[in-house]
């Protein structure tokens, strides 16, 4: 108990910690992409990648210039010797393809953290899920930790991040319950490193026995004196660092955590919320709300109104009518209305989709065109994109680059455009 609420303390002291709970109205161009992928989920699960990724993204924040923590800049590291392993880059290259100027890298690392870890543990921990991280444009400072490295070093590392020592311990275990050590990243400490089928090297030595699951058998393993964790008991002591780590306090945490897996559970969940919230002073972070989402016994009760373009929508509401119980509901996040994006809008009526033959290969061609408005006044812009195939899920992004700021919107799918 006394150990949560110092770890309370920390949050609400940390100078890098934005974990203000600004209130959400949408729509909001940072976090709204984001919620429709965490609604959606990501399919694949390399869970034990994604974790690792997130902390190495995270582990080098400058805490006196506000910089650093976690936003992205691992992309710009991976050739440094602290980064080593595959994870990192097969990490970008499932998440790139989500990533727009709607949705930053660093916060679908963090959707990854957080599906990882709920979905390893079967949903028994839930990270919260906020977004509103801004991406580092270059590399930030090294110092990842590392397996050779002395724990007095650990400790002063861990203590820049900032986790103090029952922290370190914890956030190690909590990282450590999923995958292990690969033979292709580390052949010095993983014996018989390559296979001997002539496939690709992978031989991996786990943490745990159960390394698929997010449960404290890698600290009731230790404890035991039962473990195959490469670092706790590996053939070389120099690379030992969990088992250093592990007994850093004497071993009353790693104990602790092998005693009480709610305790592990409630433990990981609080220091992965640290972990993903330590971020750049100018990112503001904000929660992400579920989807709306309509049962089938409501229907929204629509009041259709010719608005005249010189006049325009500032804010609506929502009313949901239950046709069962007749209760109606309003929506109006925020208390001041939804407010639709108002400086650039679609012109659907203006724009189509049609199919070209070029080179012989038929291409679907889109006509877009928008309307960019400044108060009464509106400029049309009309863009042409072409692709062998049209994808309804696709997003399009326009964007116009004004003298004095730039602003952008959003077709959310191919299908939103009329067909010739
Ligand atoms: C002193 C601190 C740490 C050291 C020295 C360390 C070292 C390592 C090493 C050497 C590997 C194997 C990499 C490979 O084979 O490619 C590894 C894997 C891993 N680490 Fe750590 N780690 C530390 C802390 C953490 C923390 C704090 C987390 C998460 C919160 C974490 C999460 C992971 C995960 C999930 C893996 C498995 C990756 C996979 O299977 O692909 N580690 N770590």
């Amino acid at each position: 108990m006394a150990w949560s609420r110092r770890i309370a303390w920390a949050v609400s002291s940390s100078p890098l910690l934005f974990l203000a709970n600004a209130n959400y109205v949408w729509p909001n161009s940072r976090i709204d992409e984001l919620e429709k992928l965490g609604a959606l989920g990501i399919g694949r699960s390399f869970g034990a990648e994604w974790i690792t990724n997130a902390y190495h993204d995270m582990s080098t924040p400058d805490i006196f210039a506000g910089t650093g923590g976690l936003d992205a800049s691992i992309v710009f590291e991976m050739d440094r010797l602290e980064n080593v392993g595959d994870a990192f880059r097969e990490t970008l290259n499932i998440l790139k393809g989500s990533h727009n100027n709607r949705v930053s890298m660093s916060d679908l690392f963090t959707l990854a953290t957080v599906v990882a870890v709920g979905g390893c543990s079967k949903g028994k921990v839930i990270v919260p899920l906020k977004g509103g991280r801004v991406d580092a444009a270059g590399p930030g400072l090294s110092g990842v930790p590392e397996l050779q490295q002395h724990l007095q070093t650990h400790t002063a590392n861990f203590a820049k991040q900032p986790f103090d020592t029952s922290e370190m311990i914890a956030l190690v275990a909590c990282g450590h319950t999923v995958g292990g050590v690969h033979g292709v990243d580390l052949p010095e400490i993983v014996p018989n490193p390559a296979p001997t089928d002539g496939s690709k090297n992978d031989i991996t030595l786990t943490f745990d026995t159960t390394t698929d699951d997010f449960d404290n058998i890698v600290a009731k393993e230790f404890i035991a004196n039962v473990s195959r964790n490469p670092l706790a008991f590996g053939q070389i002591e120099t690379t030992r660092s969990d088992f250093r780590i592990f007994n850093a306090d004497g071993g009353d945490m790693i104990s602790q955590i092998a005693t009480f897996n709610d305790f592990f559970l409630d433990t990981c969940s609080t220091m992965f919320e640290r972990m993903v919230s330590t971020v750049p002073r100018n990112a503001q972070l904000r929660d992400i709300k579920p989807l709306l989402r309509i049962g089938v016994d409501t229907r929204i009760a629509s009041h259709p109104q010719k608005i005249p373009t010189e006049c325009g929508i500032s804010s609506f509401t929502v009313e949901i009518a239950d046709s069962q119980t007749g209760k109606t509901s309003v929506h109006d996040t925020g208390r001041a209305g939804f407010s639709p994006p108002k400086e650039i809008l679609a012109m659907y009526f203006l724009s189509r989709q049609s199919v070209i033959t070029v080179g012989g290969v038929s291409q679907m061609q889109l006509n877009l065109t928008v309307a960019k408005v400044d108060g009464t006044n509106y400029t049309l812009y009309t863009g042409i994109w072409q692709r062998t195939s049209a994808a309804s899920t696709h997003s399009f992004d326009i964007v116009a680059v004004g003298p004095d700021r730039t602003v952008s919107s959003l077709f959310d799918s191919w299908d939103d455009v009329p067909r010739e």
